[in-house]
């Protein structure tokens, strides 16, 4: 049995939809919370199938987790839940410390007991994010041995649950990977992220709200070469190894903007949707720069991004062109009122 974490968020269930096409023979559980950046309708895909159970559960209750673990005694641990919004961490750092460090040491401590020692087909894949390496100036990249150095309150608390996962391979032999890995983008993406929120402001007409002058820089992943790197590294990988996963795809934030501008007239007929850019003050202690050096994972895997960060733009405004019932479904009381007060009343969904 395979326990896959955060399967209602995006990058699980973008995982989970593809996990249960290829793999039909494998039994999935799906353990969430179902926060607000959750939602039950993109893994229906995977329920459908019949090989994906749901349970709803708190990574941060440490019985609840326990409980589970020695009822379901998973093989396999595909670790995805986290809080994962850099401004939310800022507003309220203290549900990313329960989630993503007290959960994260909840599932090991879990696994250690029902595993016992027996590590034999065991596999737990923790999935983190570059934001961990901290900034970059305008050349280098950051490689798996770059000393960690967050900056916000979320990129603290994926460090220090990527710390407890190494603590736990060599403390106790443990048999865990880590992916780090860049910027996501695709299917079923919460719309307070970049690239969404972008698209489906230029479809309603409202403003495009940019930090500072737009000038920060990304690498931009496609949602599916992550999942397929992710089963990759944790098929392949060796145990207490680190692999960094990067999209070649190093774009400066303005630049995703108007891509995203040109893909949506391109697709809808609508004009002039550059017009509707807005530069809004910085976020405080914006990272600068990042990029990924993924030459490990080409190495030792054979692991490439197998999508431009143009066809994968094309794909992801076709998709939410297509599903206007999740896009609704996700725009919640909730959802209104962060875009509201974070972005002081400028934008209203
Ligand atoms: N999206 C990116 O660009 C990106 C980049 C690098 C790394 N990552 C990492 O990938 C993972 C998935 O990211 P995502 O973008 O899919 O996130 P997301 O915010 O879309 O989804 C997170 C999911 O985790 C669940 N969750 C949160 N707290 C939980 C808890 N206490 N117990 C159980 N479930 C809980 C939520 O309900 C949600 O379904 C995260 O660990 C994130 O740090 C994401």
């Amino acid at each position: 049995m395979i326990l896959v974490t955060g399967g209602c968020g995006f990058i699980g269930a973008n995982f989970l939809n593809w996990a249960t096409r290829e793999f039909p023979h494998e039994k999935f559980v799906n353990l969430d919370v179902l926060t607000y950046a959750a939602n039950r309708m993109s893994v229906r895909e995977a329920e459908e199938r019949g090989n994906c159970d749901f349970r709803q559960i708190d990574l941060a209750n440490e019985e609840q987790v326990r409980e589970t673990i020695r009822e379901l005694k998973p093989q396999k641990v595909f670790h995805f839940a986290a809080e994962t919004h850099v401004d939310r961490s800022i507003r309220d750092p203290r549900i990313f410390v329960h989630s993503n460090i007290l959960g994260t040491f909840h599932l090991l401590e879990a696994c250690r007991e029902v595993w016992g020692n027996h590590w034999e087909g065991k596999v737990f894949h923790h999935v983190s994010t570059d934001e961990v390496y901290g900034s970059l100036g305008d050349t280098g990249a950051f490689v798996e041995t770059t000393a960690y150095d967050p900056s916000s309150p979320y990129s603290a608390t994926k460090a220090a649950s990527d710390h407890l996962v190494n603590a736990y391979c060599h403390t106790y032999g443990f048999p865990a990977k880590i992916t780090n890995c860049s910027n996501n983008y695709g299917p079923y993406q919460f719309p307070e992220k970049l690239i969404p929120l972008m698209i489906l402001n230029c479809l309603a007409g409202k403003s495009l709200p940019v930090y500072g002058e737009g000038t920060n820089v990304r690498d931009w992943l496609f949602v599916w070469d992550h999942c397929d790197a992710i089963w990759k590294v944790a098929h392949h990988g060796k145990n207490g190894e680190t692999y960094n996963i990067g999209g070649a795809s190093e774009k400066r934030n303005i630049d995703i903007v108007k891509g995203i501008c040109t893909v949506v007239e391109e697709l809808t007929g609508r004009k002039n949707l550059q017009d509707l850019i807005t530069f809004v003050p910085d976020r405080p202690g914006h990272d600068w720069r990042y990029a990924i050096d993924f030459s490990k994972v080409e190495r030792e895997i054979g692991w490439l991004p197998s999508t431009t960060f143009e066809q994968g733009l094309r794909k992801t405004v076709t998709w939410y062109l297509e599903n206007s019932k999740w896009v609704e479904s996700v725009q919640t009381g909730e959802y209104r009122n962060w875009i509201a007060t974070h972005y002081q009343g400028e934008i209203k969904p």
